[in-house]
């Protein structure tokens, strides 16, 4: 357990007005989490502390090698008026996968959550409350030693920071265009693509930038060996929903491991439906789209929470995201998903859905939605 020294600030911020737009990750609260680590006496020194600039020599390796980790995940506040978190642990878990990659310190599982829940909890105020709102919280670890040569540091900074947002894409939940990429690649099996570090953003850029300029908001990247399965978007992963079956691909070591798609998949299997983790290739996304076998396309993230996608280019073609002939106009999977795992209602807290498994609701993912409390295991910070 770690003993965190807490500093508060003597000069708070405005927060935001009630109803301000918040957008995405532009504000930030009052406090931060900062901890230091050193070789031989490991992560020491926690502490709590008006938010503030950082300063480091321009040598730090984060700099120059992006030895450097980052997590994602979000508080909500409960009709209670409690703060809630969607299941950090599995963060603590993913959070040291990515380290054991980049050969970053693990931080034990509890010291990590601990360290959140406190910091969240000193700036409990600052979560927001008007639908489609959360505190995101932004975990990360930065290599610190000052020195050129390619080694893992020595010294490194594990931070948390808090960002009152609102939907991460511009158009908030409204569907939104998906490019897919057969130029560039993301990530390849044996590379870091399963873990969450900068390196994968830096990489992805080029290709998010030429799919705006084409009017799309986000990639669909294929993998980078043969360019023919489908892999996940830039800040979500991907699901479908074909000939009424959830299809989503298998995690393959360069795709991230996302907890929204973890729990959007027990929430899919709880509800009774065909649920399948496996290789999708392009071209049987195309023939599901052709024949009108594909219902429906969404996204699914922290960030992103379950974005529908109304639309996707592949080589030069655009193509509806959405089955021509459904009666419903094709999103009813996603809108019962967004219903239950996006924090729309004031008295219902998305840290509620834990989802283990339990009894199913036979209804086929539509119509009757179960009562999140039913299934709670959350409890407030
Ligand atoms: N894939 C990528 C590349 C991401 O950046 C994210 C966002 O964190 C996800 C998937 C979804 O992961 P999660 O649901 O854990 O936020
Ligand atoms: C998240 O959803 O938490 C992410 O980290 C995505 C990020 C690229 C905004």
């Amino acid at each position: 357990m770690l003993n965190i020294r807490v500093e508060k600030t003597t000069a708070p911020k405005a927060k935001p007005a009630p109803g301000q737009k918040l957008g995405f990750g532009h504000i930030f609260t009052d406090h931060m989490f900062i901890m230091d680590y050193t070789e031989g006496q490991g992560w020491h020194d926690a502490r709590i502390v008006p938010y503030q600039k950082i300063e480091l020599d321009p040598s730090a390796m984060v700099f120059h090698y992006g030895q450097t980790m980052f997590e994602g995940l979000k508080a909500y506040r409960g009709a209670n008026g409690e703060a809630y978190l969607f299941r950090p642990d599995m963060n603590a878990k993913r959070a040291n996968n990515s380290n054991d990659r980049l050969c970053i310190p693990r931080i034990p599982e509890e010291d990590f959550v601990q360290a959140i829940k406190e910091v969240v909890a000193i700036d409990k105020d600052w979560i927001p409350t008007e639908p489609g709102t959360s505190l995101y919280i932004r975990p990360f670890i930065i290599a610190t030693d000052e020195f050129l040569g390619v080694a893992p540091s020595k010294t490194y900074l594990f931070i948390v920071i808090l960002s009152p947002s609102g939907a991460y894409y511009e158009s908030g939940l409204a569907p939104v265009g998906i490019w897919i990429e057969d130029e560039y690649v993301r990530a390849v099996r044996g590379g870091i693509g399963f873990a969450k570090t900068g390196g994968n953003y830096a990489a992805s850029l080029i290709a998010q930038v030429k799919a705006h300029d084409g009017g799309y908001s986000q990639v669909l990247w294929l993998d980078g060996v043969e360019r023919k399965y489908i892999e996940e978007v830039g800040a979500m992963n991907i699901m479908f929903k074909i000939d009424g079956k959830i299809v989503t691909p298998m995690l393959n070591g360069s795709i991230l491991p996302g907890i929204t798609r973890n729990s959007v998949l027990h929430l899919c299997r709880h509800w009774g439906m065909d649920v399948e983790e496996r290789k999708v290739s392009v071209d049987e996304l195309i023939e599901a789209q052709k024949s009108g076998k594909l219902e429906e396309v969404f996204g699914t993230g922290t960030a992103a929470v379950i974005s529908p996608v109304g639309k996707l280019r592949y080589m030069d073609e655009a193509r509806p995201a959405r089955s021509p002939t459904s009666s419903d106009g094709g999103c009813a999977q996603t809108e019962n998903i967004v219903n239950f795992i996006n924090p729309i209602d004031p008295d219902l807290t998305s840290g509620s859905i834990l989802y283990t498994g339990g009894g199913k609701h036979d209804d086929g993912g539509r119509g009757q939605r179960p009562d999140r409390r039913e299934h709670s295991n959350a409890a407030p910070l």
